[in-house]
């Protein structure tokens, strides 16, 4: 598996050099790193490749639009299908997997949308990651002049995305497994200011 695994980042590559500092390659990898985390914890029998393939497809358009990867990644394997040497339905869920990814969605129809969306959603046990992953994200869009404009921005996206309040809609497999860590990360983005997020930024 390791041929295969070496084969789609070299593919994939191309794409994720194009994205922002929170979309690199290296995001890719530690998805994967974290679906096959969770086969352990959860005991899940599924096909190494279509693990492989969820992970490191799954933000390929980031530097497209933000808004709509999972569409514009979907809609470039479709057109691609020839690239990818599974099944007609493994193909599917694959692609489905990666459709189902984004934080907003509500239900996700298998395992494999389960560990991809759990997967993305790990570590969330350290908020200095989650922190400075904001910080590079800003930092590809407004360089690193505006300091105080980031830390706003990302004390927004804090608010926005991961207080109680939070937009995001964490996993079924992720709240089996890490409900305590999630519970714990919502009380501090409640809870966070601005001189923190300095702090942490400053000190990275
Ligand atoms: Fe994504
Ligand atoms: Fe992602």
């Amino acid at each position: 598996m390791y041929k295969y695994l070496f084969k789609t980042r070299l593919l994939v590559k191309q794409f994720y050099n194009r994205n922002d500092g929170a979309h690199k390659l290296d995001h890719a990898d530690q998805v994967y790193g974290n679906m096959q985390k969770l086969i352990i914890l959860d005991n899940v029998e599924i096909d190494p490749k279509l693990v492989i393939l969820s992970a490191y497809f799954h933000d390929i358009k980031v530097y497209k639009s933000r808004k709509y990867h999972e569409i514009l990644a979907a809609d470039f394997m479709k057109k691609n299908r020839y690239l990818f040497d599974v099944s007609d339905s493994d193909f599917q869920l694959v692609v489905t997997s990666i459709l189902e990814h984004r934080s907003r969605v509500e239900n996700r129809t298998s395992m494999l949308s389960h560990l991809l969306s759990s997967g993305d959603s790990l570590p969330i046990s350290n908020i200095n990651n989650i922190i400075t992953r904001m910080y590079n994200y800003q930092k590809t869009y407004m360089g690193d002049n505006d300091i105080d404009k980031i830390i706003k921005n990302i004390y927004r996206h804090l608010m926005d995305k991961f207080s109680s309040n939070g937009y995001k809609k964490y996993d079924s497999l992720m709240r089996k497994y890490f409900d305590h860590d999630i519970h714990r990360l919502q009380k501090i983005c409640d809870n966070i200011t601005d001189q923190e997020i300095k702090t942490i930024i400053l000190n990275k």
